[in-house]
């Protein structure tokens, strides 16, 4: 079964250690995303209230959790990106590996988040990209959860997420086209959501999503 795929390759993960993190995600990140595995782990999120409830849309993409593991704190995410840029810079809570199914993005990387911005009360200043890179299908990464970047993904865009254990009880985010920084604590700890255009998903569209994943051949 899938998750047995999830749990045995990250039993023994220490998230601090980000080398082992990207082993672990190398080694089952594919399996999972195969079709059938990937249909099985969709239904069952769908069968689940909780993870069926943790489906939301952001700004620039929609995140359907597939399995949330409280005790490890290890999260299975897929995500799938609209046609809205945001020309944003952030960090994380959680450290994550990253396997792109399809499409791609242009991935920028700008640095630790107290290296580049320091203080977190002290607003943000436009940071200089270190690193760019076209995410390519069958590309994967591992990013450490103080690390700023940026994605610009072309639409229909889908990636295969494991997040580790929350680190960080917020992170922060700086807007290059306004200028300004901004800290975002974790979905569950807001009681709403937290800016314009963000909305939960309801059953009726996982149904269409799931429809249109089968379409693209991503799901069985
Ligand atoms: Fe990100």
């Amino acid at each position: 079964m899938s998750i047995d795929i999830l749990t045995k390759a990250f039993h023994q993960v220490d998230w601090r250690r980000l080398e082992q993190v990207h082993e672990a995600a190398a080694a089952a990140l594919p399996v999972l995303a195969e079709p059938a595995e990937l249909g099985r782990l969709w239904d069952r999120m769908e069968e689940d209230e909780q993870l069926a409830a943790s489906a939301e849309a952001f700004n620039t993409f929609q995140k359907f959790v597939l399995q949330d593991d409280p005790e490890t704190g290890v999260r299975l995410r897929l995500h799938i990106f609209g046609d809205h840029m945001v020309e944003e810079a952030h960090n994380h809570r959680a450290s994550f590996s990253s396997l792109i199914l399809r499409g791609s993005y242009r991935h920028v990387l700008y640095g630790n988040v107290e290296d580049i911005w320091g203080d977190e009360n002290r607003p943000a200043q436009a940071p200089d990209p270190r690193f760019i890179q076209e995410q390519l299908p069958g590309s994967s990464y591992t990013l450490d959860n103080a690390f700023v970047h940026a994605v610009y993904a072309n639409p229909g865009t889908i990636s295969l997420v494991i997040q580790g254990p929350r680190d960080r009880s917020s992170f922060r985010i700086y807007d290059f086209v306004e200028g300004t920084t901004r800290t975002r604590v974790g979905g569950s700890n807001a009681k709403e959501a937290q800016e314009p255009g963000e909305r939960k998903i309801g059953r009726a569209e996982l149904g269409t999503v799931r429809l249109k994943l089968a379409e693209l051949g991503l799901l069985a």
